[in-house]
């Protein structure tokens, strides 16, 4: 959503004005990371909200079987490009020799700076075959396989991790202390448990001080919607880093001006109406590059109405692309009617 102005010119004590971190050997301009969405975050996505001030991008989780068997789509996955710089491919399995093939594979085929394992994802799909958030059940599992991946990776790799499976096995201490001792470059930490999916508050005051007991930087993700909410998130922690994943669809602004808080500098006015048809039309039409007319407006049914969130009266016009949009053609339609509207 949108944010509003704010004056704000003070600079937040503690964090630097011009921010050059390292994770691992790769060089990190800035604080905010664009989290993995599956479905989201094509190259495209991620080529688009780079201009906003985006420092590090992942791609979305990408499964090792998947490229080990060579199934075909998987490329898309991938895919990186010059600007998609610096970029973390993500990856999920559960076999470390399975994966260390498909790191093998990615080494070969993918240009990309970072190697992220996906120990956080919740879905039956992924959990069933021991992938994603199954390996918080079991730390000792999961160092051995974290240390098998950073053995066999010849770039930095890093982990997105949960609070835990459920109430009851609350353990990112320990586990986070598994992956400095496995060789984790960087930890990323989505502060709810499996067992709360994406609903429910995300809970950073749990890992108050975290990220100033890490040997390596720390990432934290959950609830970013307001720079002031990032900028808090990463105060409570101590966290280096704040991931930006679902309050960013359709609002890049939020990147640019939580960058802008951090820095001390005044908030960018909320994007006008004409403004977001225009991120709109120029996401729109990267993704129709990238994946042909027809699989991209399928995934824009789900994007585009997100530009429209923070106008009231325009609930007609988010359904309309969600339900009604099915070619450039409409799509074009549907945004130039809103452009003529935002000038009335
Ligand atoms: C549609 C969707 C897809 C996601 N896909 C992935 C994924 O592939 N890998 C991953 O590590 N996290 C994934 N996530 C989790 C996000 O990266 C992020 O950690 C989570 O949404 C919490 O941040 P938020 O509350 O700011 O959205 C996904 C989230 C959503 C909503």
């Amino acid at each position: 959503m949108p944010q509003r102005k704010g004056k704000r010119n003070r600079r937040p004590s503690g964090l630097l004005f011009f921010y050059m971190g390292k994770i691992g050997n790769v060089e990190i301009n800035g604080h905010v990371l664009l989290g993995p969405m599956a479905g989201i975050t094509s190259l495209a996505y991620r080529e688009f909200m780079k201009g906003y001030g985006v420092a590090l991008s992942f791609s979305e989780m990408i499964s090792d079987c998947a490229l080990v068997y060579q199934n075909k789509r998987t490329d898309e996955y991938f895919r990186t490009s010059s600007s998609d710089r610096p970029v973390a491919l993500q990856l999920f399995g559960s076999n470390p020799e399975i994966s260390a093939k498909a790191v093998a594979i990615l080494e070969e085929k993918a240009d990309y700076d970072i190697l992220d394992l996906n120990f956080g994802c919740p879905v039956h799909k992924v959990t069933k075959t021991g992938a994603g958030s199954t390996f918080l059940k079991d730390p000792n599992r999961l160092y051995q396989y974290a240390r098998a991946i950073v053995a066999s990776s010849h770039k930095p790799v890093s982990a997105k991790i949960r609070l835990g499976y459920d109430e009851a096995h609350i353990n990112f201490r320990e586990v986070s202390s598994l992956l400095v001792e496995a060789g984790i470059s960087l930890i990323t930490i989505h502060s709810r448990t499996t067992s709360q999916l994406y609903a429910g508050e995300a809970r950073h005051f749990l890992l108050a001080g975290l990220g100033k007991e890490l040997k390596v930087p720390l990432a934290i993700s959950g609830d970013i919607y307001t720079p002031e909410q990032a900028k808090a998130a990463m105060e409570t922690t101590g966290a280096s880093y704040v991931m930006v994943a679902r309050g960013g669809v359709g609002n890049p602004l939020l990147i640019s001006n939580i960058e802008r808080l951090l820095d001390g500098k005044e908030l960018l006015p909320a994007a006008s109406l004409n403004e977001q048809v225009a991120f709109a039309e120029d996401f729109a039409s990267r993704l129709i590059a990238e994946k042909g007319e027809r699989a991209a407006v399928n995934e824009l049914r789900g994007i585009l109405p997100h530009f429209f969130k923070g106008f009231p009266g325009y609930k007609k016009v988010r359904n309309e692309l969600a339900t009604e949009m099915d070619s450039r053609e409409s799509m074009t339609k549907i945004l130039s009617r809103v452009k003529e509207r935002g000038r009335l």
